[in-house]
């Protein structure tokens, strides 16, 4: 069932104005949130971050932040899912109307942990004077390129550089990366400022893990003794080669192990528990 316009209908009747402005030109604004065992991951971060999101993009969501989290929950309920990724998207409507609000949902299993490859793409991320990547916008173009770029030579993941030439971001998840037992990830400037990014930069310190923001180049990321990528949807999964290099010695490093375990736990005790 997927939640259109306050309404749960069944999939194949789940449908909107195809002159809606987030299908024409991409003025929509979106989130993915996932479900593990029954428990919806940081539901209030990605709550307030499509609101701020469809702020910046000049779209009035016609729900209130509670009504949203709610028609969230009642997604996940009528589907009955406890391992899902749900999709709650806001387009601004058709010129003159209402926004419509669809909530999509899958069930989907867990990559946890994966290693996956990485090549850095040539499509950079959009600067933050251009599309702000701190706008979680359907406007994934550049993102799109840089995923078709790495399809092309053969990696999992692409790695996206900002404006200025530092490292940004994987096309769909935060990166972080270890060096000497420090974690570094970079600012959210040209990346987005993902929930699962800010989540491991409190859960790591708090467990006796330096964490920080800052620009770091490719020589960094060439030379460091971990990588790994985060996300809702991407989770977390160390990345063994970047441009053919093997980053560490090709294993998952024990700091990329400890942030796995971390944000479980976390997701275990803290995640929204849905009464089906
Ligand atoms: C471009 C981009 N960066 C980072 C992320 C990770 O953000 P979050 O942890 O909030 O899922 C996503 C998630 O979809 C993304 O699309």
């Amino acid at each position: 069932m997927i939640y259109v316009n306050g309404e749960l209908v069944p999939k194949s009747e789940a449908k909107i104005s195809v002159f809606d402005e987030g299908v024409t030109h991409g003025w929509a604004v979106y989130e993915g949130i996932r479900v593990y065992d029954g428990r919806i991951v940081e539901l209030d971060a990605h709550v307030k971050r499509l609101y701020a999101s469809a702020k910046g993009a000049g779209i009035k969501i016609p729900l209130s932040p509670s009504e949203f989290r709610e028609a969230v929950i009642e997604t996940v309920r009528a589907n009955g899912y406890r391992g899902c990724h749900l999709a709650p998207w806001v387009g601004y409507g058709e010129l003159g109307g209402e926004p419509s609000v669809v909530i999509r949902i899958r069930e989907v299993g867990t990559r946890m942990g994966e290693p996956l490859t990485a090549v850095v793409t040539s499509v950079r991320r959009a600067a933050p004077d251009s599309i702000p990547a701190q706008i979680k916008t359907n406007s994934r173009l550049d993102l799109m390129l840089a995923k078709v770029e790495a399809q092309v030579a053969g990696a999992d993941y692409a790695i996206m550089l900002d404006h200025a030439g530092y490292v940004a971001e994987a096309s769909l998840a935060n990166l972080m990366i270890v060096k000497d037992d420090v974690v570094y990830t970079p600012c959210a400037t040209s990346a987005l400022e993902g929930v699962t990014r800010n989540l491991l930069l409190c859960l790591l310190p708090m467990n006796g893990v330096e964490a920080c923001e800052g620009n770091f180049t490719l020589q960094d990321l060439w030379t460091a003794d971990e990588a790994f990528i985060c996300g809702t949807g991407a989770e977390i999964r160390p990345i063994t080669k970047v441009d053919g290099r093997t980053v560490g010695d090709g294993d998952t490093g024990p700091v990329t192990q400890r942030a796995i375990k971390l944000y479980e736990t976390y997701v275990r005790e803290n995640g929204e528990k849905i009464r089906y």
